[in-house]
């Protein structure tokens, strides 16, 4: 059983691609709230009935339902709103996250946690600490949502089919993120041989502060990050081994400790079954340690 603990938008949209994937037999969605999650399940199963689709989706309040999961996906908390950074989201959720951790511990005690709540990468860290999983048992969702959005950027500049495109990014999902034109190709085709370095720099920085515009736009993002979820979620359940960034906690990798970023793993039925350590430049390491010491000063004024 696939369990998403938070059925507002993203975790209804997650539900939604991970059943339209068959990812599971049974779909569970978790909230605090009475009547969402039960009203989001029926609209999902009406969807699927209507496809011919033998996936069950169900609503709960009792976390005791979870029992016998296997993924639990964690998208619980207050969302970004307009004018909003992810790290003002910080003192509120790590609550949120931590009391919801200790269901987990409770009902799900063998599963791998996915946390998506932002701020990501500090949430994944509370994740980690406040369940004593292993670490290939916990991974947050950031750079698979970042990725898909600077893959748009890459497709949109050089009009080539977004299939064809593999875009990397990395470090902190939030204002110190790290897309990689260097590690990103159209076809293999390395992508700062095929676009000028200032057109580079440009679908980066969109890639960084394009959420906000979505956000601004129609008051949260909805469809990227609950595809994004069901990727990975995808990635685990039919043993991909596919190399997606994820926030994992880093034990001595790139040259850091005791703290959970984003960076490229292979992911497959073990979860986090490998840590990829690129070759960074000194710009690129430069960004990426800026972002590990916003993530620790971020978690340092949490108690876990
Ligand atoms: C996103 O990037 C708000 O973190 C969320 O869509």
């Amino acid at each position: 059983m696939i369990t998403i603990i938070g059925s507002g938008k993203v975790g209804g949209d997650a539900a939604l691609f991970s059943a339209l994937k068959r990812l599971d037999d049974q779909i569970l969605l978790l909230d605090i709230m009475e009547g969402l999650p039960q009203g989001e399940a029926m609209d999902i199963n009406h969807m699927l009935s209507e496809q011919g689709i033998d996936v069950e989706v169900k609503g709960s309040n009792n976390f005791e339902d979870m029992k016998g999961s296997n993924i639990v996906v964690v998208v619980a908390g207050s969302g970004r709103k307009p004018g909003m950074t992810r790290m003002d989201l910080l003192k509120i959720n790590a609550n949120v996250v931590k009391s919801v951790v200790d269901n987990i511990k409770k009902y799900a005690n063998d599963s791998m946690i996915i946390p998506v709540t932002n701020p990501l990468d500090p949430m994944a860290y509370v994740t980690y600490k406040a369940s004593g999983f292993e670490r290939n048992r916990v991974f947050g969702m950031g750079g698979m949502l970042d990725l898909s959005r600077f893959r748009q950027f890459i497709h949109e500049a050089t009009g080539h089919s977004r299939d064809s495109i593999r875009a990397l990014v990395i470090g902190e999902h939030g204002e110190n993120m790290l897309p990689l034109p260097r590690f990103s190709s159209v076809s293999g085709i390395p992508l700062p041989s095929i676009l000028p370095k200032e057109k580079l720099d440009e679908l980066v920085q969109n890639t960084k502060q394009v959420a906000a515009k979505v956000i601004e736009l129609k008051g949260a993002t909805v469809h990227a990050p609950g595809n994004a979820i069901s990727a990975i979620v995808e990635a685990v359940v039919r043993d991909r081994k596919q190399v997606i960034p994820v926030a994992t906690y880093l034990d001595g990798e790139y040259g850091h400790s005791d703290v959970t970023i984003g960076v490229p793993a292979v992911i497959g039925k073990n979860g986090v079954e490998k840590i990829i350590e690129l070759d960074l430049n000194a710009e690129e390491k430069a960004v990426f340690d800026t972002a590990v010491k916003s993530v620790k000063d971020a978690v340092s004024g949490i108690e876990i």
